[in-house]
């Protein structure tokens, strides 16, 4: 086993390139429409409530195994105890089938950026027949992961922080630029309702309250990029000095402001224009397209932010890959450069299957999901949770809480202030929550 030898060069660049890994499609893309299709405000309450019991505790798991290591994910892990390599192994399987729906959105994403410059009318059937198309969507796929793989062939500080760096807050701005104005459209307190005024009398059923609380850990874990080893490699980058537990809650805090916002954005629109919050995952993809086309420049304004979203995209994407390259490189005598293009080309084939799932070839299916929703199934309700309950296990019992204090607090040169709270959750709550909301909504799909 060896250790990395890269590290961040900055405090600021870590937090960069660690919130721009948490951040990405996940806020902009599927944060609104997951809203949407579990009933709105109940499901972001619950999301919340996942965020401190879930994500918080894992998040400050997974950096302090990566620093304490200082080794890819499952090397990391094996380093905590032996015969636990695996629970950071989740991550590689994970990440194929995050970046199999992934680069397909990402595709789109470049699709819409090209289509603001070239003023291509974007209605709202516009989604839909282009997503159905064989062709053209797998081309910008294959860039976006070309894109991908060579911002990670530049390396850790090189590639991934600097571009973090500068990206991240631009869109933080246009963001919030597009919110304010999706405020003030016609009707659009309907949508701001929805999104903040929880309604639990549209629960009728206990089915229907699993399915969103399902949907509410498998989100908590998808947009902060746990469960899979991203965080542990990235700790595994940082200096011994790093206050992980205030790195911590700065990365969980940008993360949920920007769903929040994006939330805020999109749903109200979808009111003011009169779509259905229900639509799935076309949902940015139609309802933004309508914004942009009432704005005056909404062109400029459109390219601009799809470009954001590329860029968030990238931001996370890049992380993906970087767990997988970072392991192979670790274990083969393969250079960085050739084993992105190994993991890339691999990718490349699952996500062209997932693309033409959409609509091409809609028979690609398992179940009643098409591939694409599959993957994105598997990764963000099965592997990650899964992959999340075994590092609350490592942490909490294998490792054991005086462990890992002593590497949360930097052997004892700072204070955890949350050590108890953070004993409960990593070794009763967490755990418990995940087993009992996996177990039974699998029971529920499987009957
Ligand atoms: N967190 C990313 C997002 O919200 C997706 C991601 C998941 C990235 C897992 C890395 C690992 O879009």
């Amino acid at each position: 086993m060896k250790a990395n030898k890269e590290q961040w060069s900055s405090k600021f660049g870590f937090i960069m390139a660690a919130a721009g890994s948490a951040i990405g499609l996940g806020n902009l893309w599927k944060f609104p429409y997951i809203t949407g299709t579990s009933g709105g405000a109940v499901f972001v309450v619950i999301y919340i409530v996942f965020l401190l019991l879930l994500g918080i505790p894992i998040l400050l798991s997974e950096l302090a195994i990566g620093r304490y290591a200082g080794m890819n994910a499952i090397d990391s892990c094996a380093r905590v105890h032996p015969k636990w390599g695996f629970a950071g192994a989740f991550g590689i399987i994970g990440a194929f089938g995050v970046m199999a729906s992934y680069s397909v959105v990402g595709g789109w994403v470049i699709k819409y950026i090209i289509n603001s410059f070239t003023d291509t009318g974007m209605g709202a059937d516009y989604f839909t027949e282009y997503s159905a198309k064989s062709f053209e969507p797998i081309l910008w796929m294959a860039l976006f992961l070309i894109i991908t793989c060579a911002i990670v062939t530049g390396g850790v500080a090189n590639g991934i922080e600097k571009v973090s760096s500068v990206l991240l807050p631009i869109l933080i701005v246009f963001l919030v630029g597009i919110m304010i104005y999706c405020l003030t459209l016609p009707n659009a307190i309907e949508g701001v309702k929805f999104f903040l005024i929880p309604d639990f009398s549209e629960i009728t059923s206990v089915s229907d309250f699993m399915h969103i609380l399902f949907n509410a850990m498998g989100q908590v874990f998808f947009s902060l990029s746990l469960g899979m080893g991203t965080l542990i490699t990235y700790g595994s980058y940082l200096p011994k000095d790093n206050n992980l537990a205030a790195s911590t809650v700065i990365i969980v805090t940008l993360d949920t402001i920007i769903a929040i916002i994006s939330g805020l954005a999109i749903l109200p629109a979808v009111f003011s224009f009169g779509f259905e919050p229900t639509e799935g995952f076309g949902l940015i993809f139609k309802t933004l397209p309508a914004v942009f086309s009432r704005m005056s420049g909404g062109t400029i304004i459109a390219a601009a932010f799809f470009i954001l979203v590329l860029f968030a995209a990238l931001t996370s994407s890049i992380s993906l890959l970087e767990v997988i390259v970072s392991w192979v490189c670790s274990k083969t005598k393969l250079t960085r450069l050739k084993a992105a293009i190994a993991v890339t080309s691999v990718i490349f084939i699952t996500s062209c299957f997932a693309s033409l799932s959409v609509g091409a070839i809609p028979d690609i299916r398992i179940g009643s999901m098409s591939l694409f929703e599959f993957f994105s199934f598997f990764s963000d309700k099965i592997i990650m949770p899964l992959g999340g309950f075994f590092i609350c296990i490592l942490t909490g019992y294998v490792w054991g809480i005086n462990n890992a204090a002593k590497e949360i607090s930097n052997d004892g040169k700072l204070k955890f202030t949350m050590r108890r709270l953070f004993s409960f959750a990593i070794r009763y709550a967490a755990p418990l929550l995940i087993a009992v909301i996996f177990v039974s909504s699998i029971i529920s799909i499987v009957q």
